[in-house]
């Protein structure tokens, strides 16, 4: 099997073709190979043991100390490479955005880009808030992006989202990304701001103040930085939101296809790999975004694992993808 790189991973999760989450369940009398993708599969413990091992194999050959520091010190430079390779090509217009996080859109936006979010699965936590009714979103004035890259959110978020006082700030750490995200028609600076930023540096200096922002987005960004500095970016979060500011979260979750692929060898730390191209990942549990966010002051409104079955109908394959998918509210 090929080598993964970090364009399989975006094109992987952000197709168009695909129906809205939560949508298609396979049944036991279903035809796998009916449709190209099933929601909520359920995992018996016998798949669950078998992704496990396959996950102690791949992590027993770790990357040498000198490849985890040069991937370590230059992460910026290999997602540089990839954008200067990948350019804006994989832009897809994110019907699901709204669809799970409607408080991203005004209240004016059409019905069908901004519907309820689906029934939480029941292996959620009792004390959740359950805040997801249209009734209760209110339009939020200042969005800030954390690894915008090229624009895959900022640009749908600023074309449905017409309320006239949104203002979006977005930053990546690579230069390219940003240069690309600013050159684009969409990009509008009466309404935008991007700027070059590494989350993880000890302090940022945004074009904003601390305790002003209304919502914070961090979208398969948190998954390429080292697990020891994810605390970093957290707390740094928790600084620049408002009080009961939000942050909508989703990212890789643990024994998803791309980590069951690794080969021995491309292991850096517990769950964190490196990638043909030189990006990085990390798979999540639900647990670890909830101690992350809890532990730096923040109060549980949404956390959970979104598992889908992807089906090749013309080769027979079945992927299980795996997914988490989270809102965390800063404590008033
Ligand atoms: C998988 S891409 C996701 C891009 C975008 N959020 C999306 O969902 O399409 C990860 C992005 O995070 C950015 N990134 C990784 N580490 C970062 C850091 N420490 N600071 C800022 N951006 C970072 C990368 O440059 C890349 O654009």
């Amino acid at each position: 099997m090929a080598e993964s790189t970090a364009s399989d991973a975006i094109t992987e999760d952000t197709s168009n073709k695909r129906p809205q989450f939560g949508n298609r369940t396979l049944g036991e009398d279903d035809n796998v190979f009916q449709h190209n993708a099933w929601d909520n599969v359920v995992w018996d413990k016998e798949q669950e043991k078998v992704a496990q091992h396959k996950v102690e194999e791949n992590s027993t050959v770790l990357a040498s100390e000198e490849e985890i520091a040069k991937y370590e010190s230059e992460a910026d430079k290999y997602w540089d490479k990839f954008y200067g390779i990948h350019q804006n090509r994989f832009f897809k217009d994110r019907h699901w955005l709204f669809t799970e996080f409607p408080e991203l859109a005004p209240n004016d936006v059409k019905q069908d880009k901004c519907r309820p979010i689906r029934v939480l699965p029941e292996s959620q936590s009792d004390d959740v808030v359950q805040e997801n009714s249209l009734e209760s979103i209110k339009s939020s004035h200042r969005i800030f992006e954390i690894g915008c890259g090229v624009g895959n959110t900022v640009f749908p978020l600023l074309l449905y989202n017409n309320d006239p006082d949104l203002f979006v700030y977005c930053c990546d750490f690579s230069p390219l990304a940003i240069d690309i995200l600013r050159q684009s028609k969409e990009y509008d600076e009466n309404r935008c701001k991007a700027f070059v930023l590494d989350a993880t540096q000890e302090d940022w200096n945004p074009p904003f103040e601390e305790n002003s922002l209304d919502i914070i987005i961090i979208i398969f960004v948190l998954s390429s930085i080292n697990p020891d500095k994810m605390k970093h970016v957290v707390k740094q979060i928790h600084r620049y939101l408002k009080p009961g500011g939000l942050v909508l979260f989703r990212d890789y979750g643990r024994y998803d296809l791309a980590q069951l692929r690794f080969k021995k060898g491309r292991c850096l730390a517990e769950n964190f790999y490196v990638r043909g191209d030189g990006t990085r990942v990390y798979f999540f549990t639900q647990d670890d975004i909830r101690d992350l966010f809890i532990g730096c002051g923040f109060s549980e409104v949404q956390n959970l694992v979104d598992r889908r079955l992807q089906v090749n109908r013309g080769r027979q394959l079945q992927m299980y993808r795996v997914w988490v998918q989270c809102k965390y509210r800063k404590l008033p």
